[in-house]
């Protein structure tokens, strides 16, 4: 295991009814002027904008709001929300949605106390020292920014999707009430679950030796996820199935499970193309690209394939022809995320195999490598978007 700083310092609110409480936190964190910040209108419609806004009158917290955070969140919205936060004086901004909208908020949040363009941060051109405290009432588990130290947007001009990362974002707060979930569409509720297994194999495809306890943390984290999901795509208001996914979430996502080992995110990225070029969700695009890296990283540690196989998906081990037992592990994976409801290459996700070159170049490989597990160069990216077609 190699040495590590393991810091989450949110503080979690778990269950039915919390979201009343927003105000409460928001107050208990210092926030006495704060940006609402929410999406295309999920949140209105379900009612809980009303009861959040509630919980701040309650508290006499005044607020402005700014909605129409789109799915893979863009640059405009928010250099409006920090333009917003100068003129309205803001001192906490309270993300109401999903990742999109949590991620959002964070750039808001550093955009706002910054001078230069928010975007130096997403660029690799600065490095963030300060930011507006965020809090958030989770709507779908998934992407784990609820407890994360990152935020991911897409600059429009040139549709460039990058992440920034920092401590200083993790959220001060987030509420996480399993019911709110209920009124997902299935559809969004596998993509949920695809990048929250996702997040962990992230980690779990590693270098390092002697990681037991974080190896078990993630295969609990996806033995999770298989038993609970179809639970909830055939009943979605199966409250218990959509707490034990919405606190997976989470774990999958504040790095507890990527502590003292080396982490890949090669998959992450490649799929970062796609979600920008397409603008498909961020999980469908994963269930492409994950089974395809992993058919072509699988002979760099077919030990560890084959133990994924054997102990997540309840394969045989052959001992003698250890890759059998590792392939039937990714076959597993492919059918598990199929039997949900998830594209299982480009023509599913409506992507072109013509368009490879261009997704190549926005992920601006040349001269470097992708990941960790096994470093790819840009003929290795290439390779694997073909099997994902
Ligand atoms: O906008 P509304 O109307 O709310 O609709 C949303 C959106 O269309 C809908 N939705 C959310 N909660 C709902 C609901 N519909 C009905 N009932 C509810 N309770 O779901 C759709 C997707 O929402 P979104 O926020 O985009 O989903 P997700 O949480 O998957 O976030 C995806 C974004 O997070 C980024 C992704 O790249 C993508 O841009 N990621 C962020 C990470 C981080 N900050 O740490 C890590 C991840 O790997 C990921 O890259
Ligand atoms: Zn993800």
């Amino acid at each position: 295991m190699n040495n590590f700083t393991f810091y989450s310092p949110t503080k979690f609110v778990f269950g039915q009814g919390e979201e009343k409480n927003a105000g409460s936190y928001v107050k208990q964190f210092g926030g006495s002027r704060v940006l609402i910040h929410y999406g295309g209108g999920s949140a209105v419609r379900s009612g809980l904008l009303d009861r959040v806004k509630a919980s701040l009158d309650k508290e006499a917290i005044s607020y402005v709001e700014l909605g129409g955070v789109k799915p893979n969140p863009r640059s405009g919205l928010v250099y409006e929300g920090i333009e917003l936060c100068k003129k309205e004086k803001v001192d906490f901004i309270l993300a109401v949605g999903g990742g999109s909208v949590i991620d959002s908020a964070k750039a808001i949040g550093i955009g706002t106390l910054y001078d230069g363009d928010f975007w130096d941060f997403y660029s690799d051109k600065a490095v963030v020292e300060r930011t507006l405290p965020i809090g958030t009432v989770l709507t779908i588990a998934a992407a784990g920014s609820e407890g994360s130290d990152g935020s991911v947007i897409t600059l429009e001009e040139g549709m460039f999707k990058r992440a920034c990362g920092s401590d200083l974002i993790r959220p001060k707060f987030s509420i996480l009430n399993p019911e709110l979930t209920e009124t997902l569409p299935a559809y969004q509720t596998a993509c949920g679950a695809v990048d929250i297994m996702a997040h962990v194999f992230e980690r779990y495809f590693t270098n390092t030796k002697d990681v037991e306890i974080t190896d078990r943390l993630c295969e609990a984290v996806l033995l999770t996820m298989t038993s609970e999901v179809p639970k909830v795509i055939a009943n979605p208001e199966d409250y218990q199935a959509r707490a034990n996914i919405m606190w997976a979430g989470m774990i999958a996502h504040n790095d507890i499970c990527g502590a003292g080992r080396e982490q890949d995110w090669a998959s992450h990225s490649l799929e970062h193309e796609l979600s920008a070029l397409y603008d498909c969700a961020h999980g469908a695009g994963l269930a492409v690209i994950c089974p395809a890296w992993q058919e072509y990283v699988m002979d760099h540690n077919v030990a560890r394939f084959a133990q994924i196989a054997v102990r997540v998906w309840g394969c045989q081990m052959d001992f003698a022809h250890p890759q059998i037992t590792a392939k039937a592990g990714i076959n597993s994976l492919r059918e598990f995320w199929k039997s949900i409801g998830m594209p299982g290459n480009f023509a599913d996700l409506d992507a072109r195999e013509e368009d490879i070159p261009k997704l190549l170049d926005t992920l601006q490989i040349d001269g470097s490598t992708l990941g960790n597990f096994v470093k790819l160069n840009r003929d290795d990216c290439e390779a694997i978007y073909r099997i994902a077609c």
